[in-house]
């Protein structure tokens, strides 16, 4: 069943690419993976060696990074060394194996041209890849009681599934029917999610909640709209939204994990749970100015040495990634003085309204997940076979309905389709198995990673921070795994962090473990 390994000189690892990871793929190309493990840890006849790694890691001890590529929630094919999008040059550095995991999407097809990647399908092809590794331990190099999933945006929303929904049966007949190895288990050791899109439940009421008020948007050009503002309907709807998020995010009973004190919000951008969320930026903004002053290696986009003060002023100059061109292009810094301050080992931001005027502005249209003209990812996420992409928030129907009286038109064009699906059974069920929120402290039969790392970038407008702040929490509230959570200061969304750091994590989570 195994290909063989393949020395790869640059990297000093053996690699074998393509491997399926189940019986009865329906994608091949995509429910397959690629294995990389450093050369010290294989003979070149592709046995164990008893060697140690210079981090301490034999080939039975070792670490194996599961990384996934779903973005945008389209199916991934397996990356290889060369892909940008890869994490894995840093981590075979670190010494660990690496696993680039594929996996089906929103719009896969099988051979007969049918849909078959929607959800819950990515989650299940990870969880078969999980398995297939665990069936290989001891054939394959790394400790497989240690597998720590790592995925970004809609990869960083799996990554938090596979630490939270770990052996829950919900996913057994899909395993199944793919062809996974059933006698496996498809817990994980740890998961890194940078920038989760996750709890599509409330994504949509969390957004208008951050960004209230805020009424022109940057766009996001390659799901088809450009920079623009919200029309008054939209604009009247995202004021319900924020309402709405209000009495859901109370609801959760959170509790801060120092004091124990609830953790609230008011309409407004006030109350604990917006302190929380301050406290967090804050901390964020403090880390990158010390590293600034003591000239260590940053996070965001490269600037040049600058004082302290001329950051906060805006006065430099930073490569920012272009996506259209796809090259690195110079732009002039934000003034950031109206709002952020730093005496040297604090810093204070006056309000998130401030921030958003120009530093962290809002990307999407109202709703800004389960969009009026059904264009954004999770449309086509949470659609069917039959019907491609659909509505998919019932919550939105009953707030949409009483803006009836003051806006007839747009409520008679789009009211109907967001009524028709506040029954769909299915729907809700699709719903229920991509939202980690179902698991974490729930009566849900699950097995909970022991370790979470959680990072966003503080400029990072595709979810509302809400939504991995209060991810942190409730991990924390669970006091059943330990979790990590920063926002990481100019950063995207991507993955955002700082050079080095995911893979000492990785290191302190797994020296000492049996
Ligand atoms: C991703 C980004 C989004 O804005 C979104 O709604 C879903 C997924 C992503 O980058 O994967």
């Amino acid at each position: 069943m195994l290909k063989d390994w393949v020395y790869l000189k640059e990297q000093d690892c053996y690699f074998m690419e393509r491997v399926p990871y189940c019986l009865c793929p329906e994608v091949p190309e995509q429910q397959c993976m690629n294995i990389y493990v450093p050369a010290v840890f294989l003979t070149g006849e592709g046995k164990l060696t008893e060697k140690v790694h210079e981090n301490g890691f034999t080939a039975s001890t070792v670490p194996v990074i599961f990384e996934n590529g779903l973005a945008g929630y389209m199916e991934a094919e397996p990356f290889d060394l060369e892909d940008g999008r890869s994490g894995a040059k840093d981590f075979l550095q670190a010494g660990f194996v690496y696993v680039s995991c594929g996996c089906r999407g929103r719009s896969s097809r099988d051979a007969r041209g049918k849909g078959c990647g929607k959800s819950p399908l990515s989650l299940v092809d990870l969880k078969a890849g999980i398995r297939f590794l665990k069936h290989y331990a001891g054939v394959l190099p790394g400790d497989m009681k240690k597998i720590i999933s790592v995925g970004i945006s809609a990869g960083g929303a799996m990554s938090t599934l596979l630490g939270s929904t770990g052996n829950s049966e919900n996913y057994e007949k899909e395993l199944q029917r793919a062809g996974a190895f059933m006698e496996e288990t498809d817990d994980i050791f740890g998961a890194q999610c940078y920038c989760p899109i996750i709890d599509l439940d409330h994504a949509d009421l969390a957004y208008e909640w951050m960004f209230r008020g805020k009424t022109h948007y940057t766009g996001m050009p390659f799901v088809g709209f450009g920079e623009g503002d919200l029309t008054p309907f939209a604009a009247a709807l995202s004021d319900r939204l924020a309402d709405a998020y209000v009495e859901y995010f109370n609801g959760l009973g959170l509790r801060h994990p120092v004091s124990g004190e609830p953790v609230q919000i008011g309409k407004e951008h006030e109350g604990s749970g917006y302190t929380c969320l301050m406290e967090k930026l804050e901390e964020s903004a403090a880390k990158y100015l010390k590293k600034l002053e003591r000239g260590e290696e940053l996070s965001g986009p490269k600037i040049p040495a600058t004082e302290a003060g001329d950051y906060i002023r805006g006065c430099y100059e930073a490569m920012n990634f272009d996506f259209p061109s796809e090259s690195l292009v110079s732009v002039s810094g934000i003034d950031k003085s109206g709002w952020l301050s730093w005496d040297g080992t604090k810093a204070r931001i006056a309000g998130l309204d401030q921030m958003q005027e120009t530093y962290h502005r809002r990307l999407k249209l109202c709703p800004s997940f389960d969009d009026l003209n059904l264009i954004q990812a999770e449309n086509q996420e949470l659609g069917t076979p039959d019907c491609d992409k659909m509505h998919f928030n019932p919550l939105i129907a009953p707030l949409m309905e009483q803006l009836q009286s003051e806006f007839p038109r747009e409520t008679s064009q789009y009211l109907e389709d967001y009524q028709k699906i506040s029954d769909d059974k299915e729907l809700a069920q699709r719903r229920y198995l991509i939202n980690p929120m179902n698991y974490i402290g729930t009566e849900e039969k699950a097995d909970l990673a022991p370790h979470y790392r959680i990072r966003v970038g503080s400029r990072d407008a595709d979810t509302s921070l809400m939504i991995t702040l209060t991810l942190a929490l409730k991990l924390m509230n669970t006091g059943r795994t330990d979790v990590d959570y920063e926002i990481v200061w100019d950063e995207p969304h991507g993955r955002a962090d700082y050079p080095g750091e995911v893979a000492a994590w990785v290191q302190k989570i797994c020296a000492n473990v049996e």
